[in-house]
């Protein structure tokens, strides 16, 4: 008799494995988006137009699943100021969550809270070419200015520069993200990743990696800062997000204009004004600026204008941005809920799978080319049956005939067979997690079973 110790219910099979399928990387997996917000810096309003509100409306689609993470890994290569870090971390987590972004519907995580990542780093840095990081924007920049000050090519530049596209890989990588939402000035990154990723999946023997694709955010606004150039840190020409009213409305004021008085015609074209108030408003308050403009609307009233369409979007923000900001225990507590959340359903498992495949492995693990060479024998073998309770069972062996997975009983031969090839596929560690089985050795045995199976059947 092969009747198992333990008998499942199984009523709610066809729907939990709609659920697993979902998680696979099977055809109706959900699309994975993934951004990196890098933690230097307050948010300003061109972060706001440029990145939060579009990621966050983005986060509504369907069938997408989002992960939002603060970088502040990277952060470490521009900040070495302790505070600075960590002031950065909570504005920039405090003004996502202000802006609406929804911690039970997206993933949001802080990128050092998940030392998979770190560990992905250093497969991948053993597997990227140094030649292609040399050429890495970024870096050459920085190369060139050393050139052009006749400095060494490499003075004050950090291996943790050098090194920041394979980081931004892991990243990427670890959650298999299909899409990359990225401004141009990334999209090299992501191509990086990807060729890390198919190096991996080429040295390694399998589809670990999903190869990712950017997502150019071409028609999303730059806007300008107070001095007509893009509003941008670097140019100290920026209007913080969050300043308060009597900030904002200063430094509103002191946006450059030409020097049309009241009465006189203005131009929308090339007024940095009117760009700022069409980044706000609705398609019809735009056209009434626009007549406005036409009428000669007096800059100072056209600023006030402004001033009061900012205020309006982001004075509710404003007021939840600050009640957040003072209670920094709860953001660390989304922070870390997220994380823990994260590294259990997806990083961990799919770490363990990683490690395997790179030979960090159980000592006494046989790998399949050593072990009887070729001889089916030597295979896994999954065995479906009927037991005498008249339900369908199956179970995973090695080669060995070691039991490594029992399944619990299923209504019929179908749902066990779908189940079996969920796992067989194994592009998502997690699903040997479903209740539907019992794992009776190490986790990494049967990951190894499957890979082996996969190679077998490839
Ligand atoms: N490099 C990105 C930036 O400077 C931030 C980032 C880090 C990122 N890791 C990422 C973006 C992964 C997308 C995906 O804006």
């Amino acid at each position: 008799g092969e009747l198992p110790s333990k008998l499942g219910t199984t009523g709610a099979v066809a729907v939990k494995l709609a659920g697993i399928q979902n998680q696979t990387g099977s055809p109706s997996r959900m699309t994975r988006v993934l951004t990196g917000i890098k933690t230097s810096g307050t948010p300003h309003l061109g972060n706001y137009v440029g990145a939060v509100r579009p990621a966050i409306a983005a986060s509504h689609a369907p069938d997408v699943e989002s992960f939002y993470f603060l970088a502040d890994l990277h952060s470490l290569v521009n900040v070495q100021d302790a505070s600075r870090v960590q002031r950065s971390t909570l504005e920039i987590a405090a003004t996502w969550l202000a802006a609406g972004l929804q911690p039970d519907k997206v993933w949001f995580y802080r990128q050092s809270d998940i030392p998979e990542i770190s560990e992905l780093n250093w497969f991948l840095t053993c597997v990227a070419g140094k030649g292609v990081l040399n050429r890495a924007h970024a870096y050459k920049a920085s190369v060139d200015r050393n050139r052009a000050d006749g400095e060494d090519d490499d003075s004050g530049i950090s291996a943790g520069l050098f090194m920041y596209p394979v980081l931004m890989s892991a990243d990427i990588l670890l959650f298999n993200a299909n899409k990359v939402p990225v401004g141009r000035d990334q999209v090299q990154h992501i191509e990086m990743a990807r060729d890390f990723a198919q190096r991996f999946n080429h040295l390694f023997g399998g589809e670990y990696f999903v190869l990712p694709e950017a997502a150019i955010e071409d028609n999303v606004a730059t806007l300008p800062g107070l001095d007509g150039r893009k509003m941008s840190k670097s140019y100290d020409n920026t209007i913080p997000l969050f300043a308060p009213r009597a900030e904002m409305k200063k430094l509103i004021a002191s946006i450059v204009t030409d020097s049309r008085a009241p009465g006189e015609a203005k131009q929308v074209e090339g007024s940095h004004v009117f760009q700022l108030y069409q980044a706000f408003a609705s398609a019809d308050e735009t056209a009434q600026m626009q007549l406005a403009f036409a009428e000669g609307i007096g800059w100072g009233d056209a600023k006030q204008k402004l001033f009061e369409r900012i205020d309006a979007e982001v004075a509710p923000m404003r007021e939840h941005y600050e009640a957040l900001m003072a209670k920094p225990a709860e953001i660390e507590a989304i922070l870390r809920d997220g994380a823990q959340r994260l590294r259990a359903k997806y990083a961990t498992p799919f770490l363990a799978e990683l490690r395997h495949a790179v030979g960090l492995r159980d000592l006494s693990y046989k790998p399949a080319m050593e072990s009887a060479a070729g001889s089916k024998a030597a295979l896994p073998l999954f065995k479906q049956y009927r037991d005498t309770d008249n339900r369908f069972y199956f179970k995973l062996m090695d080669g060995e005939g070691r039991l490594l997975v029992q399944s619990n009983g299923f209504d019929s031969p179908k749902d066990a067979g779908q189940l079996i090839a969920v796992l067989k596929r194994g592009e998502r560690a997690d699903a040997i997690e479903t209740p539907e089985i019992n794992v009776l050795v190490p986790v990494d045995d049967v990951l190894a079973a499957l890979a082996q199976l996969r190679e077998a059947e490839a």
